[in-house]
């Protein structure tokens, strides 16, 4: 397959994970970065030895080269610029989380459809073998019938972070919580019920939000996230005949998954493999036409629709929202 041309836009540090993989494929080949100004971009495409820069994000979308963009710009201006850029003729790998609201998410993705190019949010676990096993052992049945899920992500974040920015669609639900429903929605469906209750930072954005989501079968969901607490992830399905746990289920540090059965604990073995490698290489070959991009539509607007109503739930005390 013929490799596919990629920009980047902007210098986030997310480029340091991404990059090297979309370097390293015989299926993508990294052609230009944009930079909001000129300095940064000569600074950055010298250090990473990118061949063509720009000093503004417009720039880049109007080089005829280029067939894809990555977007790692801070959340509030995914959407804008997703759809610009597939205007712009580019098909458009967008950092996570696309938007909180379902109706951006239908508007960018019509914007896709309309200019007959893909669109697709970077959630780059579920690319990862240890997610599509964890969904093989829940389905195949290993812990009987699933009743309770329990994901929890949280770091500590330095002031001045985008991500404490109410402009920028910052806080620890969009930022790490959206794994968290990810996560439970990969293995429960989509809710129907959202609740939430949140600890508001100096700037207005959630620095801590503990949520409920419940799934078709009073499946429940217990979902913690935070910028307030040392790092901590994890993915808990409890079912009727044992628990599953997966250590590192966002950001895979360590692969493998624990399975408790009564009085036995498993270890059960996961390839150790670059999610991001995974990632870029399924969406290349989508654009070729050679595999579908594993994450679309349906999957990018369920994601909002969780989001907003936890969000929402929060808003109002954690009154429950139905979906
Ligand atoms: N998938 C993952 O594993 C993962 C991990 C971390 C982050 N992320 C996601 O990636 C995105 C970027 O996160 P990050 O931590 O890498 O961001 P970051 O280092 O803070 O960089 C964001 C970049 O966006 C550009 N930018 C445009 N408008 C900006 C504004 N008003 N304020 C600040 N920067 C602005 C800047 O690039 P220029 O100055 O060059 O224009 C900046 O370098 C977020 O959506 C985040 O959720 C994903």
């Amino acid at each position: 397959m013929e490799a596919v041309r990629w920009g980047i836009l902007s210098t986030a540090r997310i480029n340091a994970a991404v990059i090297p993989p979309l370097r390293d494929s015989p299926e993508s080949e990294v052609v230009a970065v944009a930079s909001r100004t000129q300095d940064r971009a000569d600074t950055y495409a010298r250090q990473w030895r990118i061949p063509r820069w720009y000093g503004s994000y417009e720039a880049l979308l109007e080089d005829p080269d280029v067939e894809a963009i990555y977007i790692s710009l801070p959340n509030g201006p995914h959407v804008e610029w997703s759809i610009r850029c597939l205007e712009a003729g580019k098909h458009v790998l967008c950092e996570k989380p696309l938007t909180r609201f379902p109706g951006e998410v239908e508007r960018a993705f019509d914007a896709a459809d309309g200019a007959g190019l893909l669109l697709m949010e970077a959630f780059m676990y579920r690319q990862h073998p240890q997610t599509v096993r964890l969904v093989e052992l829940v389905r195949g049945g290993v812990v009987g019938e699933p009743c309770l899920i329990r994901a929890s992500f949280s770091f500590q974040i330095e002031d001045g972070n985008v991500r404490l920015d109410p402009e920028l669609a910052g806080g620890a639900l969009m930022d790490v919580g959206c794994y968290c429903v990810s996560g439970s929605r990969l293995l429960a469906g989509e809710p129907e019920r959202a609740s939430a209750h949140q600890v508001l930072g100096p700037s207005g954005v959630d620095l801590r939000l503990v949520g409920t989501l419940v799934f078709p079968g009073e499946v429940v969901a217990q979902i913690d996230c935070a910028f307030d607490l040392p790092l901590r992830q994890s993915l808990e399905v409890f079912g009727s005949e044992g628990s599953l746990r997966v250590v590192w289920p966002w950001n895979v540090r360590v692969a493998g998954i624990e399975l408790r059965r009564g009085n036995t604990v498993e270890h059960v073995e996961v390839a150790e493999v670059d999610a991001y490698r995974l990632q870029s290489d399924n969406f290349s070959r989508a654009i070729r036409g050679v595999e579908a991009p594993l994450l679309g539509r349906a999957d990018a607007v369920g994601q909002a629709r969780a989001i907003d109503s936890l969000y929402r739930s929060a808003e109002v005390g954690g009154e429950p929202m139905q979906l």
